[in-house]
């Protein structure tokens, strides 16, 4: 296995990625182990390689951190990041001194000498044949002189030395992030330094990540119990399967059906997990409560929000009672399991609190492992989400659940505009599932993929408007739906979807016809910016 050590740098985990898509396994642990946590961890002779990632900090400030000196000790490959590379020249002998302006975005990259990380590995070779790589930078400090024994490996305009080698040692060190994908190369650097350089396996796949994972759960948590709010989403679903793989039955889930799920939806969770995984599950019939706080209220902002707290306090009283052990066969719970995965971690992390506005109040569950005295489990926190898909087809879930479009935390709350009534989400919830049942059916013939494969998001949105409409002899006067498909890579910019005419022409039809009480559908032709994907 190779190990990562993290020096608080946002891409550590992309670093992990990179290794796990090489197919090697890798773990990472924080920068401070101590030299004999380092040699009691190599002592199996499994450790092929360390690699040293970047960070925010300067090597010559006071708080700043170093790898701990064993590292260098081992007799196996060692790789330095960007500020990995100025720790291992600042600790092995070399200078490193503060840059006057920070670097940081595309740059163009020369290879220099021949050194087995970079040799044939190159987006062009020049006529002199220096092999040229574009990557992506974002540094202030820089290595000024090589340490003992190291040689130039690359450069850049406005930094000289941007990699160094020492092949006796087995030592490479790029200032560059090979991690991103930016640097269009930097797979394969990374792999080339874990099964060409460290000679690592290339025989890990996300099947192991299951004995990894069930294993650390089963460390962390022992014999206490876990509980878990259930959505119905990949995300906690992945997580409530990877659990229950490892916990059994000290894990409850809780699904709070707060009324504005889609149709059927809450049978297919409880079928799901009670049914065939037998995982124990509390199914919280919360519609009336919801219903009840909503009636009256239209401005989305506002619904949000009592959809949001009410949300939390129907759990919070659900997860009082499971720490209390009230219903006889608990002990007791102690720990709040919930499905973060690392896009959330970095959003909470940094990005997200600066944005100036809130475009929309997302509804989490943030703050309340704290406000119950629970500790936070969290077992996808370093995974991406197509990682967590595969993850979940790992585990056995149908790929229908693991492959489902997102669903918003406030469901159809925002998705019926204005005043949410019940009539409304019963409307909505038969006209957007005849709507997804028709994606599913319509194969593209080029690509062989259903429409609901070849489109990021797509449902129903609910217009409480009436208009006229004409029926058999006589005069209808009823509700409006907008069908709503998007295609998007991140969801924070997205093309409405050009659906086929003929899918569009047979979804209407079905919907007028089934659906009583609806008697007009529209397609929204608006792309994010400047509209948002949901309408609320
Ligand atoms: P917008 O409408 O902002 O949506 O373009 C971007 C993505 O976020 C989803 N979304 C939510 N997800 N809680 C969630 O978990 C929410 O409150 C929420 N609001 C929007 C939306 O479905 C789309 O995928």
């Amino acid at each position: 296995k190779i190990l990562i050590l993290d020096f608080g740098s946002q891409v550590t985990q992309l670093i992990a990625r990179r290794i796990r898509e090489a197919h090697v396994l890798s773990e990472v642990h924080p920068c401070d182990v101590s030299d004999d946590w380092i040699r009691q961890y190599a002592a199996d002779g499994n450790l092929k390689g360390v690699i040293l990632s970047g960070s925010h900090a300067s090597v010559y400030e006071d708080t700043t951190d170093k790898a701990p000196q064993a590292v260098f000790e081992l007799d196996v490959p060692v790789l330095g990041i960007c500020y990995g590379m100025q720790t291992m020249a600042h600790q092995l002998g070399g200078k490193v001194e503060g840059g006057h302006k920070r670097e940081f975005g595309s740059a163009s990259v020369r290879a220099r000498g021949h050194t087995k990380l970079l040799d044939g590995i190159a987006d062009f070779t020049t006529s002199e044949g220096h092999g040229m790589l574009d990557v992506w930078m974002s540094h202030g400090d820089k290595v000024t002189e090589l340490p003992p024994g190291f040689k130039l490996m690359a450069s850049t305009d406005s930094c000289p030395i941007a990699g160094m080698a020492d092949e006796a040692r087995r030592f490479y060190a790029v200032q560059f992030h090979p991690e991103v994908t930016h640097t269009k190369q930097g797979r394969a650097i990374l792999e080339r330094f874990v099964t060409g350089i460290c000679g690592a396996r290339p025989d890990w796949v996300m099947r192991d990540h299951v004995a990894e994972a069930v294993e650390a759960i089963r460390k962390q948590v022992g014999d206490e119990e876990v509980i878990l709010g259930l959505s119905g989403g990949v995300d906690s679903s992945v997580a409530a399967a990877l659990i229950h793989r490892a916990i059994g039955d000290q894990l409850t889930c809780v699904f709070v059906d707060h009324g504005l799920l889609r149709l059927n939806e809450g049978d297919m969770v409880m079928d799901m997990f009670a049914g065939k995984l037998h995982a124990k599950v509390i199914r919280v019939d919360a519609s009336e409560a919801f219903l009840g706080k909503l009636a009256g209220v239209s401005e989305p902002e506002a619904k949000r929000k009592i959809i949001g707290r009410e949300f939390v306090e129907v759990f919070k009283a659900e997860a009082a009672r499971l720490k209390a052990g009230l219903d006889g066969t608990h002990k007791g719970a102690k720990w709040l399991a919930q499905g973060t995965i690392y896009p959330d971690v970095i959003e909470s992390g940094g990005a997200k609190s600066k944005k100036a506005v809130t475009i929309k109040s997302h509804h989490n569950v943030g703050g309340l492992p704290e406000q119950l005295g629970l500790k936070l489990l969290e077992p996808l926190r370093d995974l991406f989400k197509d990682e967590v898909r595969e993850l979940g087809v790992a585990l056995g879930l149908p790929p229908e659940m693991v492959y489902r479009h997102p669903f918003p935390g406030p469901g159809l709350g925002v998705r019926i505009l204005g005043e949410v009534k019940k009539e409304y989400a019963d409307l909505l919830r038969r006209a957007d599932a005849i709507f997804i049942e028709e994606l599913r059916n319509h194969i593209d013939a080029e690509t062989g993929k259903s429409w609901y494969e070849l489109t990021s998001q797509a449902f129903t949105v609910f217009l409480p408007v009436k208009s006229v409409g004409v029926m058999g002899d006589g005069r209808t006067y009823d509700y409006v739906v907008a069908l709503r498909a998007v295609q998007t890579s991140d969801f924070m910019t997205a093309d409405w979807a050009e659906l086929p005419y003929a899918l569009l022409k047979k979804v209407s039809g079905r919907i007028i016809n089934e659906v009583r009480g609806i008697n007009r559908v529209t397609y929204d032709v608006s792309s994010k910016p400047p509209a948002t994907i949901e309408w609320e």
